[in-house]
């Protein structure tokens, strides 16, 4: 993907960010069913947004940041305040990408008028253009009344971490045939309300391709198939920033290693007294 690059000093540290490209819209990744994969990635702040913005069709703030960003033990205690800040940031750190928020736990459920009221602060107090919530058929009446006020929406079914406590744990969904059905019947249920992609989480592959298959919106898979319509993951996992992952996570590259050799050389350096050297100090001016 070509790239033009300009300086952007809106940002704190002036950091060049590609612009202008003209950010995709949310009837444009719905269009790229059966077409071109689509690549999303989670984002949480306004650098990662930055870095990952040009690669990338749709930047996910993730309510994933509750275990990633503040080492909660699960996605549960994240907060709608938490989820505005960093897709605020995300949204000022992009050009590109369509960014999507997360509607945390709590904020949606009770009913579509409970929903709508968090949805319409995530989209005015963020900029983003669209919101993703946890659920299948329970959850179509609340799609369809959000999508039919301007709120496109991105279903999740399958593996739904909010649901961990009912769920009983974070293993594939769909391995028996009651589950097997009722994430077919969440799939037709979301895409019919007119969800405008769906994420399938932690299904065995045979039921992703079929759901792929069967709807008409972009399904985006993470541990499901490449078959898919695209596929996400936590972009802290793919870069290597956890020792442990899950199974379904591929390592594109070993930033933990690469912090604690630098943060490494910094300790030694700092005790050595061979930092700061003359090149990052301030002298009186001759
Ligand atoms: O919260 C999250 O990061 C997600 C993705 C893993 C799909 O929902």
């Amino acid at each position: 993907m070509s790239t033009t690059f300009t300086i952007d000093t809106s940002t704190s540290r002036a950091t060049p960010v590609a612009a202008p490209m003209k950010r995709l819209t949310v009837p444009a990744i719905r269009d790229r069913k059966g077409k071109e994969p689509l690549v999303m990635l989670t984002a949480y702040t306004v650098r990662m947004a930055q870095l990952l913005d040009p690669h990338c069709d749709i930047l996910l703030v993730g309510d994933s940041l509750g275990q990633v960003i503040y080492g909660f033990p699960s996605t549960l205690q994240v907060t709608l305040d938490m989820m505005c800040a960093h897709g605020a940031a995300v949204v000022r750190g992009s050009y590109h990408s369509v960014v999507v928020i997360d509607m945390p736990f709590g904020s949606y459920e009770a009913s579509p008028e409970h929903a709508f009221v968090s949805a319409s602060r995530i989209m005015s107090e963020t900029g983003a253009a669209a919101v993703k919530l946890e659920g299948g058929q329970a959850m179509a009446p609340t799609i369809a009344f959000l999508s039919q006020r301007g709120i496109p929406v991105m279903a999740h079914i399958g593996l739904t971490p909010q649901a961990v406590n009912a769920l009983g744990g974070y293993g594939a969904r769909g391995r028996t045939n009651a589950e097997h059905d009722q994430i077919i019947a969440d799939a037709r249920a979301v895409a019919d309300a007119g969800a405008f992609a769906i994420v399938a989480e932690g299904v065995i592959e045979p039921l992703a391709k079929s759901i792929t298959a069967e709807v008409s919106c972009p399904v985006i898979g993470i541990g499901a198939s490449a078959d898919c319509d695209g596929q996400v993951l936590v972009a802290e996992d793919m870069l290597g920033l956890f020792e442990r992952t899950p199974r379904f996570v591929k390592r594109y590259g070993d930033m933990a290693a690469h912090i604690s050799a630098a943060v490494e050389t910094y300790a030694s350096e700092v005790r050595s007294r061979a930092f700061p050297t003359p090149d990052q100090t301030y002298q009186p001016k001759k």
